[in-house]
């Protein structure tokens, strides 16, 4: 099997777990400032990040390699929830960049299944990405008043 493939599985996993990281810390620091609603939602797709890496996990094993556990990147800490939003659409977009060019080289590599399993992910992601860019324009259109209806 190709190894090109595992390092690919790989660096999807690294940066599923940054996502898991950075989106668990944003859950914390919301529900500390009463945007509970906000929060729960943030937790649910740190949850679907952590059902990707399993998935990858499980792949890489399957092609006997060796899953990492390291992320690729740190989660930022202290941001207001604009900023929060912005990077959680540019861990998403680049999410997106990365499982698309992945599942190509997988089709080149012959390897249907990770390709199945890249385009899986992909689904996921344009589905994350949509839903905090479209949280970003109600905040930067309403302010405070939307803010307001994202506590509890
Ligand atoms: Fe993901
Ligand atoms: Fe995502």
């Amino acid at each position: 099997m190709s190894k090109k493939v595992i390092d690919l599985l790989n660096g999807a996993r690294s940066r599923e777990l940054t996502a898991i990281s950075q989106y668990m810390s944003q859950h914390y620091e919301l529900e500390d400032s009463d945007f509970g609603k906000l929060a729960s939602k943030f937790k649910e797709v740190a949850i679907a990040e952590m059902k990707h890496a399993e998935k990858l996990a499980d792949r890489i094993l399957f092609l006997k390699g060796e899953p990492t556990s390291k992320p690729d990147g740190v989660a930022k800490k202290g941001q207001q929830i604009p900023e929060m939003l912005t990077t959680n659409i540019g861990l998403e977009v680049q999410a997106v960049k990365m499982y698309n060019e992945a599942s190509m080289v997988c089709a080149s590599e012959k390897d249907q299944i990770s390709k199945k399993l890249f385009e899986e992910l992909l689904k996921d992601e344009e589905g994350h990405l949509n839903y905090f860019e479209n949280i970003k324009d109600h905040v930067d259109k309403l302010g405070a008043s939307y803010l307001v209806t994202l506590t509890g």
